[in-house]
């Protein structure tokens, strides 16, 4: 990388730096991302996060080591509704792979040769019995023996460890008042620790770049936007993580990530750039992002008339609006009232598009609903294959430019946009690639 671009680069994520520095995330890395080739990267940027003063809990799983062992013994994997049968032996089995996982994350997190990015990082991985557990008992007739599910977390102690600067390393293993171990599942484990501890993220790392739809990449989710590709999709192990990222927001963790592991560097691009690299799926806003129809026209017209008279954006009127309405989105409140509204016009015979229209209720302006407009027909455009955005604007130039267009000239317009160029507004001209 050149000097200019990487002090750009270094620059750019400084509010990302302070946003996140002393925020607690709860990282849950699944047994794939444990034996992938990008291991050690994905613990040395974690390590990274952790001396960029981010308080951190690893959670850790360790099925396919599980299933590994379990082989080994001689014994096969008992699995009903897709959910382990642990028995007396195969808890053995258990506890030898996870103990092994668990060594295998220390081992890496204790490294810190001088030409090694751990140089100087001196993580303190911390450990304790801090998770309780109880059986999942018999469901159906089927006994699940030693699987067992959360039965309380020592928020307490694990606070206590974070602010003395140790990173909290837990296996998806808990014990019962009795003494029995019980085999947890590490995604449930995470998402109640990241209640429990009132934790700022909860970061979801597998081998998956995040949840597709269509094969393309949706960059973020609300909760019942979530709920409902849930209901949807068939994939099983995509459900999983939807319904782990759910339940976690529904209980008051406000953002999870869910972050490839074979993609290197994807922890760090989510974390600290604008466009991120995996799946955010956030808590419910209690309003939903859609596509606008022929009902929406008088909502939006209340909407923009006052813009409009301000000169704000260009008047349209009720019959252009009728015609172009399956090009506007919008961002409705639960109750059906209009929060705010933004249109994407493909421009023909080009890989480019416009965003227009945008708008927020003045009422509800400071609340993100411009900037979930914005991301949403992002993504719309990639799926039109579109290329490059323009937008033009009078008030809101700034607002753009935080959100990654630049300025351009008019010569750089598509020729037919060009020529509908209005000189009395003055415009400026902003531009995105995609
Ligand atoms: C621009 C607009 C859509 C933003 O709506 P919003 O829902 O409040 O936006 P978000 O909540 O996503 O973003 C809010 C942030 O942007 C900033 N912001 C809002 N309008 C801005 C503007 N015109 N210029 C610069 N920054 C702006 C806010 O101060 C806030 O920043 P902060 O969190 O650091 O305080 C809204 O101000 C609006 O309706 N403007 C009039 C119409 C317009 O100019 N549209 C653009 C032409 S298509």
């Amino acid at each position: 990388m050149k000097l200019d671009s990487y002090v750009d680069f270094f620059r750019q994520t400084s509010p990302y730096i302070h946003k996140h520095r002393g925020k607690t995330f709860v990282i849950a890395l699944d047994g794939d991302t444990v034996t992938h080739a990008n291991f050690h990267r994905t613990i040395h940027d974690i390590a990274l996060l952790q001396s960029l003063g981010i308080r951190i809990v690893l959670v850790h799983g360790g099925r396919l080591q599980i299933d590994q062992r379990i082989a080994q013994s001689g014994e096969q994997s008992q699995f009903h509704n897709k959910l382990r049968v642990t028995n007396t032996t195969a808890m053995q089995s258990v506890k030898e792979a996870l103990g092994s996982t668990r060594w295998q994350i220390e081992a890496e997190l204790s490294t810190g040769l001088p030409n090694s990015p751990m140089h100087g990082a001196k993580i303190k991985a911390i450990g304790g019995n801090f998770i309780t557990a109880k059986p999942i008992g018999i469901l159906n007739g089927v006994d699940y023996q030693h699987t067992g599910e959360v039965r309380g977390i020592d928020d307490e102690s694990i606070q206590q460890q974070l602010q003395l600067g140790g990173l909290v390393l837990i296996s998806p293993i808990g014990f019962s008042p009795t003494g029995e171990a019980f085999n947890l599942s590490y995604q449930e484990l995470a998402a109640k620790t990241a209640i429990a501890i009132n934790a700022e993220k909860l970061i979801l790392v597998t081998e998956m770049a995040g949840i597709l739809e269509d094969k393309n990449l949706i960059r973020s989710l609300s909760m019942p936007e979530a709920k409902s590709l849930l209901k949807k999709s068939n994939n099983s192990a995509q459900n999983k993580l939807l319904d782990t990222a759910c339940s976690a927001c529904s209980e008051g963790v406000k953002r999870v990530h869910l972050v490839s592991c074979a993609e290197d560097g994807a922890l760090l691009t989510e974390l600290f750039t604008r466009n991120g690299s995996g799946t955010l799926v956030m808590q419910d806003h209690s309003d939903v992002i859609r596509a606008a129809g022929i009902d929406d026209v008088g909502g939006i017209l209340d909407l923009i008339a006052p813009l409009e008279e301000q000169q704000i954006l260009v008047k349209r009127s009720r019959e252009l609006l009728e015609t172009e309405i399956s090009q506007f989105t919008l961002v409705v409140h639960p109750e059906g009232n209009l929060l705010g509204c933004a249109a994407l016009y493909p421009i023909a015979d080009s890989n480019d598009g416009e965003i227009a229209c945008m708008a927020t209720d003045p009422e509800f302006l400071g609340q993100g609903i411009a900037s979930r407009l914005l991301e949403r027909l992002e993504a719309d455009a990639v799926k039109m294959g579109i290329k490059k955005l323009f937008v033009l604007t009078t008030q809101a130039a700034h607002w753009f430019l935080e959100k990654g267009f630049v300025e351009t000239e008019l010569k750089d317009l598509p020729q037919q946009k060009q020529s509908l160029y209005n000189y009395q507004r003055n415009s400026r001209i902003f531009s995105k690639i995609l």
